[in-house]
């Protein structure tokens, strides 16, 4: 590096556990080369914000980061990167508009990021202003042989697979992340093992589209058992499937393996069979339930997730109580609930007029958010006198004299600290003794 001083970098991420993995890349590509990471913003030369571009309100929170670092660079010479799925995706609009911004570089484009600073940082000390944009899709890149520099705590992300080919209509991640590649399986069980050296005791893999992995002779439900078999590791995740991609032996599989967590989450979006077509999802609500029924009878005790979207594209009334129905069928375990947002460049945006008001989307969130915490409160009071296997976490948000854990179904359990307990990365069993929608309460 020819620059006078060492500089120090602090990152920001937003979005999925895929840019907070991404996040840990980039750490350890740029360390590589002499950078050092501060928590410390005030003292940073560079600020890195990884941003997330899936709903409009995402962009809202990263514009207005950005205004507070256009101040920060009022005050003194700072170098401002953005990157992932926002970079890609307006890298029009953040380059021109956008006078803050020195360096742009999208998901598969962090390679070049150590140059790209070097050079910003050599041109702001001659007291120039260049910018350096990466803005490629690579149809190969999955970072092969870079360790991540990993945040601490008991779970390690695994990227295994990047990129997404299914072009969901309403979904902006085939544009932001390209197309679906899957990596070599010795380099991800190299990294289990590497994980489980430094102390972690879950892993969880990762992929928009995970249970697509394949490799030669490896598919997804392979690699989770070699994961699972992985000395020192007590539980293995994965996040997010998509319902299209689920096997026999896939659901055998997580049904078998002592190590393979009983939680999936299986992504609805919407349960009007209209609507699941013009979304491009490839399913029926019919099968949605089919497949439900399906992974229950193979895992009683499994844990159930869901994303839905409320007022996508012509959604009428009629075909959002199909979704209330199917919701109230499925009793899934909990559900994340989305406003549609038009995304550019997606089909949707292209073909169909984003034509339910803002106010009928609010509604319907409002009415299926109670249903399923109705549901979902049901669901967690059946703990209620058992006794469940907890991964001890941390301590609780809430109080610093309750620590936190999840259960093996991804359900989170706060309990009263008492000296002597054991810490974070134990396996502990507890005695549930009263459950809220959001949490179980343990003696
Ligand atoms: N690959 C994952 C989803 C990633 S995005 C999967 O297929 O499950 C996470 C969730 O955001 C999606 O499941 C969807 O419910 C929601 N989402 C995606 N695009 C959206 C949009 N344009 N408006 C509202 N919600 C959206
Ligand atoms: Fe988006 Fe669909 Fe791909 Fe998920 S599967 S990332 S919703 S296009
Ligand atoms: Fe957001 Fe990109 Fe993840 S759009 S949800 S950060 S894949």
């Amino acid at each position: 590096m020819t620059l006078k001083t060492i500089p120090h970098v602090h990152i920001e991420t937003f979005g999925c556990q895929m840019n907070e993995s991404d996040s840990e890349l980039v750490r350890s590509m740029l360390k590589r080369e002499g950078f050092v990471f501060t928590e410390d913003r005030e003292r940073a030369d560079v600020v890195l914000v990884n941003t997330c571009a899936i709903r409009e309100n995402a962009h809202k929170k990263i514009y207005a980061h950005l205004s507070e670092l256009k101040a920060l660079k009022q005050q003194r010479p700072l170098v401002v990167g953005i990157l992932g799925c926002m970079a890609q995706n307006l890298k029009s609009e953040l380059a021109e508009h956008e006078p803050l911004v020195d360096v742009l570089a999208g998901p598969d484009s962090y390679r070049q990021l150590p140059s790209l600073l070097t050079n910003a940082l050599a041109v702001q000390e001659q007291g120039l202003s260049q910018k350096g944009f990466a803005l490629d899709l690579s149809e190969y890149e999955t970072y092969e042989g870079i360790m991540p520099d990993r945040n601490s705590g008991v779970n390690a992300w695994i990227t295994v697979m990047r990129g997404c080919d299914n072009f969901c209509s309403f979904c902006v991640v085939p544009y932001t992340r390209g197309r679906e590649r899957s990596r070599d399986p010795e380099s991800i069980l190299r990294e289990a093992r590497d994980a489980s050296a430094k102390g972690f005791r879950q892993i969880t893999l990762l992929g928009q589209n995970v249970n697509s992995y394949r490799h030669e002779a490896w598919d997804f439900a392979r690699l989770i058992a070699a994961v699972a078999d992985t000395a020192g590791i007590d539980r293995v995740r994965f996040t997010s499937p998509h319902p299209k991609d689920f096997p026999a032996a896939l659901i055998d599989t997580i049904a078998t393996h002592p190590r393979a967590c009983k939680h999936i989450h299986l992504p609805l979006q919407a349960g009007s069979d209209r609507i699941l077509e013009l979304m491009g999802r490839t399913y029926t609500g019919a099968e949605y339930l089919a497949l439900v029924d399906r992974i229950r009878a193979t895992i009683p005790d499994v844990v159930l997730t869901t994303d839905i979207i409320c007022g996508f594209c012509s959604e009428s009334e009629e075909d959002f109580q199909v979704t209330q129905r199917l919701v109230e069928q499925a009793q899934l375990d909990s559900a994340y609930i989305f406003k549609y947002s038009e995304r550019k460049h997606t089909i949707a945006a292209r073909k169909y007029a984003d034509d339910i008001p803002d106010r009928i989307k609010g509604l319907r969130v409002a009415q299926l958010v109670e249903l399923q915490r109705s549901i979902t409160l049901k669901r967690n009071r059946r703990y209620i006198g058992k006794n469940v296997e907890i991964l001890v976490e941390r301590d609780a948000t809430r109080s610093s004299t309750q620590a936190m854990g999840k259960t093996d179904g991804n359900i989170t359990v706060v309990w009263d600290k008492k000296t002597g307990d054991v810490g974070p990365g134990a396996l502990i069993t507890k005695h549930i003794v009263d459950a809220s929608a959001a949490t179980l309460y343990g003696a």
